[in-house]
């Protein structure tokens, strides 16, 4: 036959209906955690697929999900594409899983032509992307990348108390079907799909980013420690309240640190009081807190300072501070002959086009350091996303999947 692959659009259309139903929220988002039931749900129903195409499935010892379309030429190393299907506690129903699914529609798409590619395709779903149940981020594309392994992580535990590797090894043995091979195989490049995340594509009316950089990220666990003490009976001077140094560290990190730098992105996502009573005076409070800098050295003064303004909190109210730095992800660059190979593709299909960089970080950012690589971005509404409204349009769910089949058709070829 040999027809010129497309798009099924309806098809694709219906795949993220279909996994978006698994850990479905009422207001229509996505709670499917990293290595849950329902991670593990979503992961059997792309192996399902992947099986009743005639496309092999394996995973590898960070239970990163691979599915394989041969090529002319077993001897040559398959190009990657795809992204990850866990999400945020209340995440949309596109990050993550429309960079999956629209790797495998290309698959797809390359079967129903039956047109063989010269090297073989291969999509992936990487473990643990958002690093929200277990940090850090990005588990599964550093052990594939070599920076960090999962013994590294072990004894991370999750927000509800599981530990990384008993959820690790249950996700692996729910599917016996898939060999497990050792993190890190040779691949020719790779090539990630993803929202954008952000406005910048909408406002200025352009389908698709081609991401040149990813900015760089630094999570930080800060814990002061006081006296647990009635709160009606304690006065000013006998407090040592972790609560007043949070309040007052957080403050000056969101009035006086970020103001500084328009580049800068500080957020406290999360913080825990302990005991967690209404009449205690925390005994210990936790948060954590989110830098993001597109230069390396801004962000490491940022993190200096930030340091500093939560041990002057601390000293204040006579606390004990500590300082964790939990994940540590420096800026990269994304490779000349992946973006060249995106923009080809986009002027050979008449579609617009900007380079971009990365606000979020992404699996791309650690492959990057072992294969070529690059992202596609499509636009989402109003910029929003790590949010149940998170909404990308059909036309623009088209675009991308053009564009990444003739990426992958591309890069297959060379
Ligand atoms: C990815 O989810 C990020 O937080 O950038
Ligand atoms: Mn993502
Ligand atoms: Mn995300």
């Amino acid at each position: 036959m040999n027809a010129t692959p497309a798009v099924n659009i309806g098809r694709l259309l219906q795949s993220v209906a279909e996994f978006a139903a698994i850990g479905a929220t009422p207001a229509g988002g996505v709670n499917r955690p990293a290595l849950s039931a329902k991670d593990r749900a979503a992961r059997r129903l792309l192996a399902e697929r992947a099986w009743a195409r005639g496309f092999s499935v394996f995973q590898d010892e960070a239970a990163n999900l691979f599915i394989r379309r041969e090529g002319r030429d077993a001897a040559l190393a398959p190009l990657l594409i795809g992204s990850h299907l866990d999400s945020q506690p209340t995440g949309g129903r596109f990050d993550g899983a429309l960079g999956t699914l629209s790797a495998f529609e290309v698959l797809e798409a390359l079967a129903d032509a039956d047109l063989k590619t010269e090297r073989a395709i291969e999509v992936v779903a990487f473990t643990n992307e958002e690093g929200s149940r277990f940090s850090p981020g990005c588990m599964g594309s550093m052990a594939f990348a070599g920076a960090g392994a999962v013994a590294d992580w072990s004894d991370a535990q999750a927000t509800d108390g599981r530990l990384l590797a008993d959820e690790l090894a249950e996700t692996l043995r729910a599917m016996p079907e898939a060999e497990v091979r050792p993190a890190g195989h040779a691949i020719a490049a790779f090539v990630e799909l993803h929202i954008e995340q952000g406005p910048i594509l909408e406002r200025e009316e352009i389908p698709i980013g081609i991401v040149t950089a990813v900015q760089g990220t630094k999570w930080l666990e800060i814990t002061f420690s006081g006296e647990a003490a009635h709160a009606g009976t304690t006065p000013l001077e006998f407090r040592r309240d972790p609560m007043a140094a949070a309040a007052a560290a957080i403050a000056r990190i969101q009035d006086d640190v970020m103001p500084c730098d328009p580049q800068a992105r500080l957020t406290v996502g999360r913080i825990t009081a302990e005991p967690g009573s209404i009449n205690v005076i925390p005994g210990r409070v936790t948060f954590t807190i989110d830098i993001r800098h597109p230069d390396a050295e801004a962000l490491a003064a940022i993190e200096q300072r930030v340091t500093l303004e939560c041990r002057a909190a601390g000293a204040r109210r006579n606390c004990e501070t500590s300082i964790q730095l939990r994940v540590d992800m420096p800026p990269g660059r994304f490779a000349p002959r992946v973006t060249a190979a995106i923009e080809d593709t986009c002027r050979a299909l008449g579609i617009a086009r900007r380079p971009m960089v990365s606000g979020a970080f992404h699996d791309a950012l650690f492959v990057s350091r072992v294969a070529p690589s690059a992202m596609i971005f499509v636009p989402c509404r109003n910029g929003i996303s790590h949010n149940e409204a998170e909404f990308v349009s059909d036309e623009h769910i088209l675009i991308g999947a053009r564009t990444l089949l003739g990426v992958a058709q591309r890069l297959a070829a060379e």
